[in-house]
């Protein structure tokens, strides 16, 4: 029962961890999300690869500010009504979903015709797994023999790792949408009871009846 539970949250951290933990981007760096960013938003975005499972985080004044996700039609225009999402509160994570181009403009449209607006091209997914970027020393540490973390051992629970589960946390926005982990309700399913019951037929006598 439980143990079933476990062992299909085990699988899930262990997507979660290899599906790639995407990074945290500072949204203009030390400025933060404003009118008068330092370094246009578009140049810090060049600067950067950003790829799928990448976090941007915009950090403003809550009281006077907010983010929108937006289309290029609207970013173009600073067009601040019926925005595909909008983010408020002072600090608003938004996880890059997919690669192609994310549009963002600030809630206040006079802002946004400022400067405050970015474009995010989020790069397509590779189908090999990441060639292992600039890790200079291979952990020396471990004896050759024991292999890495051992994984899923799904019977007792102490073993479940804290990857990084929730990543969102957007400060005060309600719009911030559940990201989605589509488990099939795996704890307490009366639902489904064995299909084949196929009562022992060998011994004689004892054949109790199911209750
Ligand atoms: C803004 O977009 C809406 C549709 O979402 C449109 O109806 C409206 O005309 C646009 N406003 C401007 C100024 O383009
Ligand atoms: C952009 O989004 C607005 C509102 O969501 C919509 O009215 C408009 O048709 C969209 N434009 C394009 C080119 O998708
Ligand atoms: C883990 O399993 C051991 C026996 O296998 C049991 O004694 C122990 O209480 C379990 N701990 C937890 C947290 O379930
Ligand atoms: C959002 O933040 C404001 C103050 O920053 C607070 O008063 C309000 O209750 C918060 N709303 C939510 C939904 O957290
Ligand atoms: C399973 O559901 C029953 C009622 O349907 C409830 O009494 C029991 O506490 C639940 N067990 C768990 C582990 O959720
Ligand atoms: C089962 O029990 C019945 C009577 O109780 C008997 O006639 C029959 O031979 C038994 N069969 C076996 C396989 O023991």
């Amino acid at each position: 029962m439980t143990g079933m539970a476990v062992a299909l949250l085990a699988v899930a951290l262990l997507l979660l961890a290899t599906g790639c933990a995407g990074r945290d981007f500072i949204v203009g760096g030390r400025g933060g999300w404003t009118a008068n960013p330092a370094e246009p938003f578009n140049h810090w975005a060049e600067r950067n690869r950003f790829q799928v499972n990448d976090r941007l985080v915009f950090r403003y004044k809550g009281q006077e500010d907010s983010v929108l996700v937006v289309n290029q039609s609207h970013y173009d225009a600073c067009n601040t009504s019926d925005p595909f999402m909008r983010l408020g509160g002072g600090e608003s994570g938004f996880v890059l979903s997919y690669s192609g181009p994310h549009f963002f403009i600030s809630g206040d449209a006079g802002r946004c015709h400022a400067g405050e607006r970015l474009i995010v091209v989020v790069l397509a997914v590779r189908a090999t797994p990441s060639p292992a970027p600039s890790k200079p020393s291979p952990p020396p540490k471990s004896s050759p023999s024991s292999p890495p973390p051992a994984p899923a051992a799904a019977g007792n629970s102490s073993t479940s790792p804290p990857q990084a589960l929730a990543p969102p946390a957007a400060g005060n926005s309600s719009t911030s949408p559940p990201p989605a982990p589509a488990l099939p309700a795996a704890g307490n399913s009366s639902t489904s009871p064995p299909p084949e019951l196929a009562p022992p037929p060998v011994t004689n006598g004892t054949v109790a009846p199911p209750p």
